[in-house]
């Protein structure tokens, strides 16, 4: 067994010599038996959205997230991200909104929360920014997580 993962290494070795310049050797990633790459990455996704759970805390006040729930202040956020801005029928939007011309992806959501009415002049949310981008980061990631 460590014979042939030596074996392996070493064919891994050779071939990298024989390659460009630059692959880089260092892409050989040893893992423990049983560990996979899903495995190591998970507690990391995990934790960026827990902490995008916890910041959204200040969002709740005005937004329900639970699929079917009754809007706020503000609209249902359960599957924004692929939404049309302005789009969700029954509520009363601004027609800055509707008018945005924005679907929401990950990366409209961000500069919407780093600057709402600088995103959108003449939104009616009027509170809900989120200047730190590693906090804005993970609520867009807890917003992206919402849905089914
Ligand atoms: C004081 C209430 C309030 C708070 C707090 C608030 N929002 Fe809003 N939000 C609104 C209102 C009202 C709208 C509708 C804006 C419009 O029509 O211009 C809105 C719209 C949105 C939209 C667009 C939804 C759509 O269907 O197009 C997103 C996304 C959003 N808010 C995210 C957030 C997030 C994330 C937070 C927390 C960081 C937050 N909001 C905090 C009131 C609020």
């Amino acid at each position: 067994m460590r014979r042939s993962v030596l074996l392996a290494l070493a064919t891994l070795a050779l071939s990298a010599c024989g390659s460009k310049a630059e692959d880089p050797v260092e892409q050989i990633v040893v893992r423990k038996p049983g560990e996979s790459a899903a495995a190591a990455s998970t507690p990391v996704a995990d934790d960026l959205l827990a902490k995008g759970k916890a910041a959204f805390a200040a969002c709740s006040s005005c937004h329900a997230v639970v699929p079917g729930a009754a809007a706020g202040i503000g609209p249902n956020l359960h599957g924004v991200v692929g939404r049309k801005a302005g789009s969700l029928a029954g509520f009363a939007y601004s027609e800055a909104m509707t008018k945005s011309g924005i679907t929401w992806s990950e990366a409209e959501l961000n500069a919407f929360l780093a600057n709402p009415a600088g995103k959108v002049p003449g939104t009616a949310m009027a509170a809900g920014r989120v200047a730190d981008a590693e906090r804005r980061t993970a609520v867009v990631a807890y917003l992206a997580s919402l849905k089914n």
